[in-house]
């Protein structure tokens, strides 16, 4: 598992045309894009953690007229995403150390904030009332209950971890958000797991 952990940067990084290639464009998250874009202000700001080459989920919010800040700590993703979008904020960091110095209306992480450890995750958790404007919504894929386990991307193999989603919940509570939904394997969406909330 800590190689794993280890390799996850390193794969991103040699891998991202071929995993880019290979992303699926069809918007099977869809559905929960529109829930997330519906609960934004107008022209509202975003932060993408783990936005990758910045398509499709990127690209979809900013043709809806959201102002994208898109973070990930592969610097040959965020190249591609801003050759993509130019106009757009794309930023090479590692969501565990992240610096940003202002706030957003909506945060979200598909496919993204599930490569961070358990305890990374609640860590960052615990940061986002400095990430976030009062009223804010979250949208992050995480996995069906506590663990660990390994994925595979272009050969390779990637970390993944999540928390039990009865803890993410109390954590949201906690920072304040008051609607959370959970839907585990959601068919309509390829079998991700999703959290929404909003505050
Ligand atoms: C499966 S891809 C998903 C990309 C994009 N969200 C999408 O749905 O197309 C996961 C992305 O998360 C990024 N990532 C993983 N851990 C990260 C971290 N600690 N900080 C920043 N980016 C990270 C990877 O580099 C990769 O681009």
């Amino acid at each position: 598992m800590e190689s794993a952990k280890k390799n996850t940067r390193h794969v991103y990084e040699d891998h991202a045309a071929t995993w880019d290639e290979q992303r699926p464009r069809h918007l099977y998250e869809r559905k929960w894009l529109d829930h997330f874009a519906n609960t934004l202000p107008q022209s509202g700001s975003i932060l993408d953690l783990g936005c990758g080459a910045g398509e499709p989920v990127s690209q979809y919010l900013i043709a809806h007229g959201f102002q994208i800040t898109g973070i990930d700590f592969s610097q040959p993703m965020i190249d591609l995403a801003v050759t993509r979008f130019p106009e757009q904020t794309w930023l090479a960091q590692d969501m565990r150390s992240l610096k940003l110095a202002q706030r957003f209306d909506g945060i979200i992480s598909w496919d993204g904030f599930f490569h961070l450890s358990q305890s990374e995750q609640r860590l960052f958790l615990g940061k986002l009332p400095s990430l976030l404007n009062n009223s804010a919504t979250l949208l992050f894929t995480i996995g069906t209950g506590d663990g660990e386990v390994t994925g595979t991307v272009a050969g390779q193999t990637v970390y993944h971890a999540s928390l039990e989603p009865d803890e993410y919940q109390d954590i949201l509570i906690e920072h304040g958000f008051k609607q959370i939904e959970t839907v585990l394997e959601d068919e309509d969406a390829l079998g991700r797991s999703v959290l929404f909330a909003t505050r």
